[in-house]
């Protein structure tokens, strides 16, 4: 495919932040257009992220220039020439944004090309054709409560998620969350006798709490009275880098060690045996912290995002020293498709859990739900089932 002529136009996202949206065109009057997220707690590892004014400058689009008229025959060699082409560790020449949204744009229009749905061709391109129309069920990994940097209250928590099986298919699913999201408002609004609740980043409720265990505890007694238990199982998010400083972290009003943290971590699993997941349990350069948690854990699992950042070898390294069960998959911490394929493929072979996911500023762009499919990956994170973030769950629905 030939690129004709790109496009960098800014637009905002659910925060209300600059954000880019790219656009390649192709000829016979035919464009593609992709719109970038943009994370609050980021990994330091992370795709560089150019702001509008960078993304579209002279320079650079005199860079990006050498795409145009050239002729790519697969995803994997756009990318390597737009990696090449930046020859930045980070991505920071070109930018990671605009190298994503060029990426995608580029996959939707060869998708396009081959009249196929866009997972159709992820599918082939990376993943081999062999999962066909073969179902898939994804876990759908839903925030209810927010806290940490996506809320202004007292939690340093920053996800409390519902784990929803789609196994009865995912409309079911989908309709459960709603309700029970519903119910939890209610719930929350007389246990803390609030009229109006707050909702943070993601859609999920916002209020001060006792401590950081009591949404879990909430949460859990809610899923039992509802009956869901066969389908709802809880995870959290610490993203821990957010309240880790000086080597000791600040839980519950009290500075703790790493050895600390893990024993509290432990007792929350103990004290809640539907929680199933915990992501980004200590800080990232705290490595020593989740090989402590993973060996106490046996049929629960740790999950990296900041301590992996979508990159192919650190998924490899911490899969293979067994400290993590589990693995986050957000595109723009690699900065292109072909690199965050590859992350998925890696979590595959390794035999990890992968779920693709969405960031806290978000755009109705819906690319991570067909790269999930494209995957079969085991989870899906898309936020509370409400606001900007229903767009991820619609797309879901057209497409599982
Ligand atoms: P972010 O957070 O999108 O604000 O970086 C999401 C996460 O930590 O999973
Ligand atoms: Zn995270």
């Amino acid at each position: 495919m030939r690129i004709k002529d790109f496009g960098i136009n800014e637009i905002f996202d659910s925060r209300g932040n600059s954000t880019i949206e790219v656009g390649i065109a192709v000829g016979n009057g035919l464009a593609f257009y992709s719109s970038l997220p943009a994370g609050k707690s980021r990994g330091s590892e992370e795709a560089a992220v150019l702001p509008f004014a960078a993304a579209s400058s002279a320079a650079n689009r005199k860079r990006l220039g050498a795409i145009t008229n050239r002729d790519f025959k697969t995803q994997r060699s756009f990318d390597e020439f737009l990696i090449a082409l930046d020859g930045t560790k980070n991505k920071r020449k070109l930018g990671g944004n605009v190298m994503l949204g060029l990426s995608m744009s580029f996959a939707r229009g060869l998708a396009a090309e081959k009249r196929e749905e866009v997972w159709e061709f992820l599918q082939e391109e990376f993943f081999g054709a062999s999962g066909g129309a073969a179902v898939w069920e994804p876990v759908i990994f839903s925030n209810l409560v927010n806290g940490g940097e996506h809320a202004a209250n007292n939690l340093d928590i920053q996800e409390y998620m519902v784990l929803a099986g789609t196994k009865g298919g995912v409309k079911s699913a989908v309709k459960k969350l709603i309700a029970f999201y519903g119910a939890l408002g209610e719930r929350l609004s007389s246990l803390k006798r609030a009229a109006n609740i707050a909702v943070g980043d993601e859609g999920g409720y916002s209020l001060d709490f006792k401590n950081n265990l009591e949404p879990l505890a909430i949460l859990a007694d809610l899923i039992r009275e509802k009956k869901f238990s066969g389908s709802f199982r809880l995870g959290m998010d610490a993203a821990a880098n957010g309240f880790f400083s000086d080597g000791k972290y600040r839980f519950d009003g009290k500075t703790v060690t790493t050895g600390n943290l893990a024993a509290i971590y432990e007792r929350y699993f103990k004290k809640i045996p539907a929680l199933y997941s915990i992501e980004d349990p200590f800080a990232e350069r705290d490595v020593s912290g989740f090989s402590l948690l993973s060996e106490t854990l046996q049929d629960k699992i740790v999950v990296g995002d900041d301590l992996t950042v979508t990159n192919r070898e650190l998924i490899g390294k911490y899969a293979g020293e067994g400290i993590i069960g589990g693995v986050i998959v957000k595109p723009n911490q690699a900065g292109t498709v072909t690199e965050a394929a590859e992350a998925l493929r890696e979590a595959r072979d390794r035999g990890i859990k992968a779920i693709v996911s969405h960031r806290s500023g978000e755009t109705d762009d819906v690319f991570i739900i067909h790269l999930a499919k494209a995957a079969r990956a085991y989870g899906v994170k898309i936020g509370a089932p409400v606001r900007e973030r229903i767009f991820k769950f619609n797309e879901l629905l057209r497409i599982v």
